[in-house]
């Protein structure tokens, strides 16, 4: 059983249940987004995490791991998740939280991907999934898809087509680990 972590639109949890995936329910560190809402559709249990509703990081981060395992989360999925993760949310999950970013990581990890990947000038970029660490969206990669970059585009129209690729590759790697293909360097 999977627990989601969202904090926006949800288009990527989208994918996770329209793939079937056993997914046991959908913490948010932010009320009311839109990714919320795809999880009452779905009938998956949801919950906020704010963080001033709790002392440090820390502590936000070791209750959401808590309910998420009280769910009856055994992995942790990352789909669209902007804040860090803190050491105790990653020992209740040991190797087992996986995220989506839009680049070719290790290249433009970070909270602005394409944006910066355009700045950059470069021809291409992409999608990768990847499983967890302390660092920002540093851990060992599960699976990477190209996106070549058109003439003029902006950075919205590159998103929507990296999102494009993400709905298809998350699931696929997910899936992957959940039947043990698949396991952190
Ligand atoms: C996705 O493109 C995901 O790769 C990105 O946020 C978007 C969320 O879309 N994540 C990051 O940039 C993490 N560093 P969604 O809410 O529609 O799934």
């Amino acid at each position: 059983m999977i627990g989601v972590l969202v904090s926006g639109e949800g288009s990527n949890l989208q994918a996770l249940l329209d793939a079937g995936l056993p997914v046991a329910a959908v913490a948010s560190n932010r009320p009311a987004v839109p990714a919320l809402a795809r999880a009452d559709a779905a009938g998956v249990p949801t919950r906020v995490f704010e963080l001033e509703s709790f002392a440090t990081r820390e502590e936000r981060d070791e209750a959401m791991a808590l309910w998420l395992c009280e769910e009856g989360a055994e992995i942790a999925v990352l789909a669209g998740y902007m804040h860090l993760l803190t050491k105790p949310f990653l020992e209740i999950f040991p190797e087992r939280v996986l995220n989506v970013h839009p680049s070719l990581l290790p290249e433009y990890p970070g909270a602005h991907a394409v944006e910066d990947a355009l700045a950059a000038g470069e021809s291409s970029t992409g999608a990768t999934v990847h499983f967890v660490d302390e660092g920002i969206d540093s851990g060992s990669v599960i699976g990477q898809v190209r996106v070549t970059v058109r003439p003029n585009e902006d950075a919205e129209s590159l998103h929507r087509r990296i999102q494009e690729v993400e709905h298809w590759l998350l699931p696929r790697c997910v899936n992957l680990y959940l039947e043990g293909g698949v396991w952190p360097e």
